[in-house]
């Protein structure tokens, strides 16, 4: 199924389901923005942030991985007009394995909320999985997933006081109790033409028509009123605006809501967009939990990940010694050094490496150490702080309860 709007002529796709680059230096981004219409994130934003919050940019920011938005100045205005606003994200949940790529989106999330002091609404997509590929998936599989895959979403240090996650089959089965969720989807859906859906996302006269409804039920987060009680907004409060940070593939679904947000008189939610963590085998292709190979799983051990490192990560060095103390490394291409980018904190750390490998003074090897020992290190700490995440736990954070949760078990990760 390739979505139409999203194939291009050079070659790059980027759908919510597949992602492909023709360039060994992965997708083209700045292109990317230019066709789905989306902004670039400029310094001056970058700084305006530093401004409104007095807080440092995250290193996802400040190196262009969080690269794209759609109206974050208007967030920025809300928030420095001391008005609220919440942070909307989500999950597909296909497996019990996630991997670290998936990590980034919540990763970024929890930083937002800390910094703005927001609640945090994460949608689970367990109806998505289901309905795109009913003879592998079951609905009960599928609810089993997001329940697994939400101890590795509360791992990632979310507020328990601010933070609710919920599966949409949770809510259409009642069991979440978000009476206004169908109504709303409903509403969205009346909105939406057949020719919209198949012209953004490729389905086809082929497809159920369960499927073809379920890009409303992922717009219905980015409406304030639908956590009215959650929220504490009574029936005259005004829609409260939101911001959704997310990898560019899910653009397309956002693009829909935007459309439609103003139809129903209520703001368009704001948009952050991330590059994809790439694929072992290189940036042509993102990690995918599908291609077993291309990614490090969270429960991946120490062992594995070495492995899996020193085997399959493609390297940007040269074939011998000798080339690469002649003509260095290129770390626009070497996967190592990429995933560094994206998870190592320190920015002088990162500038030396690259300085030494593109000189060709670090040999492959070498930076591949580096790289196994920050990858282990991340997911040996995911790995103890999904460990102290009981079924309890999540079922508070799956409770409607309204914010700030007083009924709830302080959570801290560093404490034994
Ligand atoms: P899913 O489960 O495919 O992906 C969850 C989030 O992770 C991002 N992502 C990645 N980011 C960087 N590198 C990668 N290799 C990588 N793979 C996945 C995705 O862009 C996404 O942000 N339908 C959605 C679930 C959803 C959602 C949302 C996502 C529902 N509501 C709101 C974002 C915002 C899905 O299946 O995501």
């Amino acid at each position: 199924m390739q979505p139409q709007q999203a194939g291009d002529e050079d070659g790059d796709v980027v759908t919510p389901w597949t992602v492909t680059a023709k360039s060994e230096t992965g997708v083209d981004y700045d292109k990317l923005v230019q066709k789905f219409g989306s902004e670039l994130i400029t310094s001056e934003l970058l700084s305006r942030i530093e401004s409104s919050t007095g807080v440092k940019p995250h290193h996802f920011l400040s190196r262009g991985i969080v690269f794209s938005h759609r109206d974050l100045q208007s967030i920025l205005k809300t928030h420095e007009d001391k008005k609220p606003f919440y942070v909307y994200t989500g999950r597909g949940p296909s497996s019990t394995a996630m991997h670290v790529g998936h990590l980034l989106p919540f990763i970024f999330t929890v930083w937002l909320q800390k910094t703005f002091q927001c609640p945090v609404v994460i949608q689970l997509t367990d109806d998505e999985k289901w309905i795109c590929d009913p003879e592998k998936m079951t609905r009960e599989k599928a609810e089993k997933f997001a329940f697994e895959n939400s101890r590795d979403i509360i791992a990632c240090g979310f507020d328990i006081k601010n933070t609710l996650i919920f599966s949409n089959l949770g809510v259409l089965s009642h069991k979440v109790n978000l009476p206004e969720f169908s109504p709303l989807a409903d509403a969205i859906g009346i909105k939406t033409t057949n020719n919209k859906v198949r012209a953004v996302f490729g389905f086809s006269g082929e497809d159920s028509i369960t499927k073809n409804f379920f890009p409303a039920r992922q717009s219905v987060p980015a409406f304030s009123t639908v956590f009215r009680h959650v929220f504490g907004m009574d029936e005259k409060s005004k829609p409260i605006p939101c911001l959704i940070p997310c990898g560019i593939d899910q653009d397309p679904y956002f693009r829909i809501t935007r459309d439609i947000a103003q139809k129903l008189d209520h703001p368009k939610p704001a948009l952050l967009h991330s590059k994809f963590f790439p694929a072992l085998q290189g940036l042509k292709k993102k990690m995918s939990a599908s291609d077993e190979t291309s990614a490090i799983f969270l429960t991946d051990s120490p062992a594995q990940i070495k492995n899996k490192i020193n085997k399959y990560a493609y390297s940007g060095g040269g074939d011998t010694v000798e080339e690469h103390r002649a003509k260095g490394g290129n770390c626009d291409i070497d996967i190592p050094f990429q995933y560094l980018r994206y998870f190592m904190e320190d920015d002088e750390k990162v500038a030396a490496i690259h300085k030494s490998y593109s000189s060709g003074e670090m040999l492959t090897g070498e930076l591949k150490k580096v790289t196994i020992e920050v990858v282990q290190k991340l997911v040996q700490e995911h790995q103890r702080k999904r460990a102290k995440v009981t079924d309890d736990i999540v079922r508070q954070f799956m409770s409607v309860e309204a914010f700030p949760r007083k009924n709830c078990s302080s959570l801290d990760f560093e404490q034994d």
